[in-house]
């Protein structure tokens, strides 16, 4: 094909895309040059929460882009600080940093911490990160990131990162010392396989981090903006971080990243310590103040919720009829991970053959993030077409 033959030739060869090319999406689907329609379970990798070409994300981005796109943050931008208070307003007492992707907001994370760690005798750099976590591609976010997979090829990268097992408690009080300054983690792990942070964990390391004066960091970038069923999957646990990366869903396509800064940690930032050119932009804004006028007004972390909860059981019912192709079935609200037997490749290429697009992830792991505003009647369509792609799924990896 002509277009596959054109992106080898002149983009490099960091993706490797399979022989479609999409070219338009309304609600839930998504359509190729060839006219094929698919359903989309990806949401392009948990950002168009609202789903493509929702109208009142569109009336407002058209909106702003005719008023004023970009004037950089050499003067206030108002788009952005009534952003920034909405954020503070479902978050908690504090103040916001804007970026334009997931791996800047973390970055901003590990130069926040640098600053809390020069405060007070001796200089502490080391943040202890959970195994299986991923958190960016930029050369600190993937320092914060263990798997060799993304690493290889890249280092030395930052040192001063310990790897501790998820939901291990003491796992992480073992590893702290006089140098430790914070503790980063996902409440759900997207890219590392869908494994959920416990409510008991996420307590435990408030209190760690309480008691030894460091910062307690999370990382919403996949599992935020009302994707879980809450509007950050920490807040199920009744947790507090001190600082919050987010991104992906905040601006529903166009790319927004932001950190979250509680009130006592959030003037370490000074005049000239740290900013970018587009971050937090007219139109980036208004692409995010859509996104949460929309989350209000059709009630979508409800939605998650409930329509999380109807795939999960559906899913339920698939497990039982292929026992020896899904092994374990992980996430919550609409961010669903089914271990297979096998790596998730082969079923990703079926589902999409047949009309559904689903990504994969770490552990063997089918990833599912259906938009928010899907509807029951398409995850019904969704389920068909899982039914009919695993019955033609062959694991290579037999189960006893
Ligand atoms: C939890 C998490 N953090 C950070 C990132 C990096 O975000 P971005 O790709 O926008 O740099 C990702 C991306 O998948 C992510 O899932």
């Amino acid at each position: 094909m002509d277009f596959i033959r054109k992106h080898q030739t002149f983009l490099i060869g960091n993706y490797a895309p399979p022989a479609i090319e999409i070219v338009r999406g309304k609600g839930s689907h998504l359509w190729d040059s060839q006219g094929k329609k698919y359903l989309d379970f990806t949401s392009g990798i948990a950002v168009t929460n609202l789903g493509h070409s929702h109208p009142e994300w569109i009336k407002q981005v058209q909106h702003q882009v005719e008023l004023l796109a970009h004037c950089s943050n050499l003067y206030s931008i108002p788009e952005q600080v009534r952003l920034a208070e909405r954020l503070a307003r479902k978050i908690g007492p504090g103040k916001v940093l804007f970026c334009n992707s997931g791996a800047e907001a973390n970055e901003a994370l590990i130069k926040l911490s640098r600053l809390h760690g020069e405060q007070g005798e001796g200089k502490r750099t080391k943040i202890l990160v959970a195994r299986n976590g991923f958190h960016g591609r930029t050369l600190g976010a993937l320092s914060a990131t263990e798997s060799s997979k993304y690493r290889k090829g890249f280092e030395p990268l930052l040192p001063g990162f310990v790897f501790c097992k998820l939901n291990e408690l003491s796992d992480f009080e073992n590893a702290i010392d006089d140098e430790t300054v914070a503790i980063l983690v996902e409440s759900i792990q997207g890219e590392g396989g869908l494994h959920v942070s416990s409510d008991s964990f996420l307590q435990g390391i408030e209190k760690l981090c309480q008691k030894n004066n460091l910062l307690f960091l999370m990382d919403e970038v996949q599992a935020g903006i009302a994707r879980t069923g809450e509007f950050l999957g920490y807040q199920k646990s009744g947790v507090q971080p001190d600082a919050i990366a987010m991104a992906k869903g905040l601006g529903g396509g166009f790319p927004i990243g932001a950190i979250w800064v509680k009130d006592s940690s959030s003037s370490l930032f000074t005049p000239g310590s740290h900013g970018t050119t587009f971050g937090g932009s007219p139109l980036a804004c208004s692409a995010a103040h859509a996104v949460l006028d929309v989350i209000e007004k059709e009630d979508l972390i409800a939605q998650a919720k409930v329509l999380g909860d109807y795939l999960l059981q559906g899913i339920q019912k698939l497990a039982e009829n292929f026992p020896k192709k899904i092994l374990e079935i992980r996430g919550r609200g609409l961010m669903l991970g089914v271990q297979l037997a096998d790596e998730p490749g082969e079923l990703v290429s079926i589902l999409r053959d047949n009309g559904l697009l689903a990504v994969g992830a770490a552990g063997q792991t089918l990833r599912l993030l259906p938009p928010l505003t899907i509807t029951q009647d398409e995850i019904d369509q969704g389920l068909k077409i899982l039914r009919q792609s695993l019955s033609a799924f062959e694991p290579k990896k037999i189960v006893p």
